[in-house]
């Protein structure tokens, strides 16, 4: 494999409500090559977004250890937890998750807003990306003035703005009908074939098949794990 972009060692998550406790991630290991582009499945409440969460670091394993790009997690503050995310990171939510009272142009810039030492050329770059996801024309319009897909496409944009080791999604096209779900994926494709890091959680088999290899989850652990596939095979 190649050098891994997130590597987890032992990593459970449990949440506890009161006198319950779910384990979602049962002492999980594996890693992530860089450049690879997989595609997390499994069923409902497997653990999917559970993981993605922990190697998005929105979350937090329980016990274990999480490096992204070789840097440990485990040991990171809040405040750097969350620089650590909006530099090496990008995720895009099946929701969009945009700021509605921003335009296109500022909403992919906001995860730079996070950072202790922002770059000048915020504008310049999202301007880039925006012309990248084909939305020039839509630099203006807040969210409620896009459709989903285009929503979408802001979110991606967004998710590339500080050129992140690796891009995480969520149901990224769940909400979108087959066409725009086609074109998303088709953006997907591009960047892993520029050498991002892909992984992306879904139910669907249309959109497993895309990625080179799959991993599966039950009940918190690894069911099966389908390797370096050609994508489209
Ligand atoms: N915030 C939470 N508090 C308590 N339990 C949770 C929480 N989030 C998830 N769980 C539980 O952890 C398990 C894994 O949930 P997770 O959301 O990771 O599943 P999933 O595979 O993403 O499912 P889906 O396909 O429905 O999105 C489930 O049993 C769920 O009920
Ligand atoms: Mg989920």
């Amino acid at each position: 494999m190649t050098r891994p972009v997130a590597e987890l060692t032992n990593v459970s998550r449990i949440y506890r409500m009161g006198q319950n406790k779910v384990v979602a991630l049962d002492d999980f290991s594996f890693s992530f090559g860089r450049g690879e582009y997989w595609a997390i499945m499994g069923s409902s409440g497997s653990g999917k977004s559970t993981l993605l969460n922990i190697l998005g670091c929105i979350d937090r394993a329980t016990t274990g250890s999480y490096r992204v790009d070789g840097e440990e997690t485990s040991e990171l503050d809040d405040d750097d937890l969350s620089d650590l995310r909006s530099r090496r990171i990008g995720f895009i939510f099946q929701s969009y998750n945009l700021i509605q009272q921003l335009n296109v142009l500022e909403n992919i810039q906001v995860p730079l807003f996070y950072q202790d030492d922002p770059p000048e050329d915020g504008p310049e770059r999202a301007r880039a990306l925006a012309e990248r996801v084909g939305l020039s024309g839509r630099l203006d319009h807040r969210p409620r003035e896009l459709s989903g897909g285009q929503q979408q496409r802001v979110a991606i944009a967004r998710a590339l703005i500080n050129d992140p080791a690796m891009i995480l999604a969520d149901e990224a096209t769940g909400n979108l009908d087959t066409k725009t779900a086609g074109e998303i994926l088709e953006l997907f494709d591009e960047l892993h074939a520029e050498g991002k890091s892909i992984l992306l959680v879904t139910h669907e088999p249309e959109v497993g098949e895309r990625a080179q290899s799959v991993l599966r989850l039950r009940d918190g652990r690894i069911d099966t794990v389908q390797e370096g596939r050609q994508a489209g095979a």
